[in-house]
Formats: structure tokens, sequence, C-alpha cells
């Protein structure tokens, strides 16, 4: 492995993506939602469409112009990142690459869009300090930060920021539990949810009904 960390890219997840990832049912998205490390998702921009209240958050809305330029060069990276670890991906869940490339089109196009249209929508924030009040939210979720970026960001971090997350929120969802690329799993996270078991959280890795990288099916739950 490197030992120089690939930089974290600004993807456009849809939301058909998301409630994969989250098994996000409607209860789930009538409630204050928080997504955090929202890079260019259009998660938000449906469900505030439909109704919802989704909040995104992310140290990239602090320079919008940068921003739309790491969103077009995250996308064409993440193919990369794809197709160097093609034994790794399986394709059963979206079908076809093109299908894949579709969803993210759209979102990045929603994303976009509502960003000029509900900026409030997007906060200036980042872990392990969330600006936020103390149970802002009723649901935290996490994609394709935590662990997955494990290379970048280390146990203690992990620790700071599942911790910040369960103060904004009381039920928190990441997913998923490997690192990017290859999938290796993450060798601290066991012991971290251990720990936080010990401060009496519960932590519940969960299986959900989506599958890209090989074997990362499951989510993380934790509650106060
Ligand atoms: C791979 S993208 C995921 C974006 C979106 N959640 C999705 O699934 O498409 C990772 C995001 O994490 C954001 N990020 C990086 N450092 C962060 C931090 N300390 N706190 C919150 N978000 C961070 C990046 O700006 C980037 O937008």
């Amino acid at each position: 492995m490197s030992s120089t960390p690939a930089p974290i890219l600004v993807s456009s997840r849809n939301p058909e993506e998301y409630r994969a990832f989250f098994a996000l049912t409607s209860a789930d998205l009538a409630c204050r939602v928080l997504d955090c490390s929202a890079g260019a998702a259009g998660f938000a921009a449906a469900v505030n469409a439909a109704g919802g209240d989704v909040t995104a958050v992310d140290p990239v809305y602090s320079d919008l112009d940068a921003l739309r330029l790491e969103v077009e060069r995250s996308a064409a990276d993440g193919v990369a990142i794809i197709d160097a670890h093609d034994s790794r991906f399986t394709w059963g869940w979206y079908g076809s690459r093109e299908r894949r490339q579709a969803l993210r089109d759209d979102a990045r196009s929603a994303f976009l869009a509502d960003l000029a249209a509900h900026p409030e929508t997007y906060v200036v924030g980042g872990l392990p300090a969330l600006p936020f009040d103390d149970d802002a939210f009723d649901l935290a979720l996490c994609s394709h930060l935590l662990f997955t970026w494990a290379d970048v960001f280390d146990a203690e971090w992990h620790r700071a920021a599942l911790r910040e997350l369960l103060r904004v929120a009381p039920e928190v969802r990441v997913f998923p539990l490997v690192r990017q690329g290859a999938g290796e799993p993450v060798e601290f996270l066991p012991a971290l949810l251990e720990e936080l078991r010990t401060e009496g959280r519960t932590a519940e890795v969960r299986k959900v009904g989506y599958e890209f990288q090989i074997g990362a099916d499951e989510m993380l739950v934790l509650r106060r």
C-alpha cells in the first residue's frame, strides 16, 4: 500500500443509493436528518423536494467555485478507482456501469441545482466538530467518509467523529465499513465498537441490501 493517502473524493451518490446503504424507511425520511460529509450527493435535494428535512454538512461548501471543479474531477477519479480494483466490485445492484453512471450524473445535477436554489441546506463544517447544537437532528447519516478513508483518518479521529455525530443526533448510521479501493477491513473497527459499547452506547453492524465493493454490505447503527 502506498504511504501517501489518496485525496478524499467529493462524490455524488444518488438518493436511491442512500436508501439502500442506510435501509431508510419513510419514517426515517420524515425526521430531521443530517447528511454528514454530504459532498455532492443528491440526497438532500431529493428528500427536501419531497417535503423532508435534510441538512447537508461538508467542509467543501466553503469554496463553491473550487467545489464545482472538485465534483467533476471526483466523478472521473471514482471511475478510475473502480477500474484499478475491478475484481473487487460486483455490479448486481447497479445492473451495469451505465446505470451507475446515470445515477451519479442525475445526483450531481440535482445537487448543483439545489445548492444554487437552497444554499441554506448546505452548511460548511466538518468532523470531529460540527456546527450544530446537541440533538439538532433525529438521525445522522455518514456515507463514504468514516472507515472508507481510514488511510487518511486514524482510530482516534474516528472515535471523536462518532461521538460528535452522537452528540447532534441520537442515532447514527455509517456506510460502508471497509476502506476505499480494494475494500480492505479497518483493523481498529472492532475495538472501537467495543469501546462505544463499554460507554453504554448501542453499536450494531447490520447487513443492508446493497453491495458494490465485494463484502461491503454492512452499515453501522449507533445509538446513545
Ligand atoms: C467520498 S465523499 C462522499 C460524499 C457523499 N456522502 C456521497 O456518498 O456521495 C467524502 C466527503 O467527505 C468530505 N469530508 C472530508 N473531510 C471531512 C470532515 N472532516 N468532516 C466531514 N466531511 C468531510 C469530503 O469533502 C467529501 O465530500
